[in-house]
């Protein structure tokens, strides 16, 4: 069957064949199916969908286009942590330098920002030095010593992902459950780790937007890895909000820094905790809340913020050089009221818009701009009052709209001021 055949039998909604998906997918990897083809037959993918028996060929066609790693050197269990990807989303080096100062290793293997939503590697770049390609020797020797290690997806393991991944990040098929399944799924499996804990993120600011579609992938992605003989558990958890205070890389970063020394208490510290401790119970095979305890001691005693900095430097990363942008933008409130909600994915936006993000597979992120949050949910604002601050590329940054509306704000909010006059006591 030709391109063009399996393009359209996807388009009417067909199932695809293992024979269909192979000349589509290897023929891409191999580069006899150019990127405006597989672009049409991922577009019908993410129109018509694809059954269990088509993500479970998929993933494997992903998985075999590279290597699996083989990890038995590693002393002790090794757990994976994964998010479907958010606004803000720094969890992972959070999570993981807590998990990994208590004895699970984990061995993490990271993509870079897709979308809206930015990646961990491209976070961990934004330290100079910080060396995302460490050779299969060096990624275990750390994980021995250090207990944690964060690689870039390679060219070793699930290669053609990473090829079909750039494509759909630059042709509006991001947003597909069976994609994003096979995609994450094989990288997991690919990267070897005995159990793998999944956050699957679901709102305005990430790629699921509701409940229904965070269950099937949930369920889809469970299936995958009981095929591989992994033990899979998701969390399913919100993303209407960017996750924390701060969005762009070498801002997020120091937001970390600023976690792992216990000096923030917010949804962010709350969601970390949460996954620590689910990955702590797997690894340890304890109950959830003797997890939860380790986790609490850990963050207390600063023994995950050593992990973290012992982790930067083991990979060559020089913390002190880590640098935002010297040319900031207050935004200042054009609206009165009582902040209710904030639209992530607007937020995700403008950080790309900024530079932090990529539009094209050729962009060049700038790792020192991005939106620091000054009023978030439940705080009162009045007119004038600053908003976020943009950390931008350049001197004099205007931004294309009114950024007052990235926020909702109560309709019939009194001021606080209001409340005291009217107040009979
Ligand atoms: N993260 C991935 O690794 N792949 C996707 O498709 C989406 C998020």
């Amino acid at each position: 069957m030709s391109m063009m055949d399996i393009i359209n039998k996807k388009r009417l909604g067909h199932e695809l064949s293992d024979e269909d998906l192979e000349a589509s997918f290897l023929g891409y990897y191999r580069g006899t199916v150019p990127d405006y083809q597989m672009s049409a037959l991922l577009m019908a993918i993410c129109l018509k969908g694809m059954t269990e028996e088509e993500v479970f060929k998929l993933t494997d066609i992903f998985i075999q286009s590279g290597e699996m790693l083989d990890l038995s050197a590693v002393d002790g269990v090794t757990v994976d942590k994964h998010s479907t990807g958010g606004v803000g989303d720094k969890t992972t080096l959070i999570v993981a330098s807590i998990v990994a100062s208590l004895g699970v290793k984990v061995p993490k293997m990271s993509g870079r920002g897709l979308g809206h939503t930015g990646g961990t590697i491209d976070k961990l770049e934004s330290i100079p030095g910080f060396r995302i390609d460490l050779n299969r020797e060096e990624f275990i020797r750390q994980l021995n010593k250090v207990g944690f290690a964060i690689i870039s997806q390679t060219a070793h393991l699930a290669p053609l992902d990473k090829k079909v991944y750039a494509l759909r990040d630059v042709t509006g098929t991001v947003e597909s459950i069976p994609l994003i399944a096979s995609s994450i799924m094989s990288k997991k499996i690919a990267s070897g780790a005995d159990k793998i804990v999944i956050d699957v993120k679901v709102g305005k600011g990430a790629l699921l937007k509701n409940q229904e579609e965070a269950l099937e992938i949930s369920r889809l992605m469970k299936k995958i890895g009981e095929r591989y003989g992994k033990e899979v558990d998701t969390m399913i958890t919100y993303m209407d909000i960017p996750l924390g205070t701060s969005i762009g890389n070498a801002l997020e970063v120091l937001e970390v820094m600023k976690i792992l020394s216990n000096e923030e208490n917010n949804y962010l510290v709350a969601l970390s905790k949460a996954l620590a401790s689910k990955m702590v119970q797997l690894g340890l095979n304890i109950p959830i809340d003797e997890a939860s305890r380790k986790v609490d001691e850990s963050l207390k005693s600063g023994k995950a913020y050593q992990k973290f900095m012992e982790m930067v430097e083991a990979q060559g990363g020089n913390i002190a050089g880590l640098r935002v942008s010297a040319y900031t933008k207050d935004i200042v409130s054009t609206k009165k009221g009582h902040i209710i909600n904030m639209d992530a994915y607007r937020f995700g936006k403008l950080s790309l818009d900024l530079g932090g993000g990529r539009k094209t597979k050729e962009d060049k992120i700038d790792p020192r701009v991005g939106i620091v949050l000054k009023k978030k949910i439940g705080d009162d604002v009045n007119i004038g009052d600053v908003l976020c601050t943009l950390y931008t590329k350049e001197e004099g940054y205007e931004p294309k709209e009114d950024i007052t509306d990235y926020y909702e704000f109560e309709d019939n909010y009194t001021p606080i001021e209001n409340i005291e006059e009217v107040n009979p006591f």
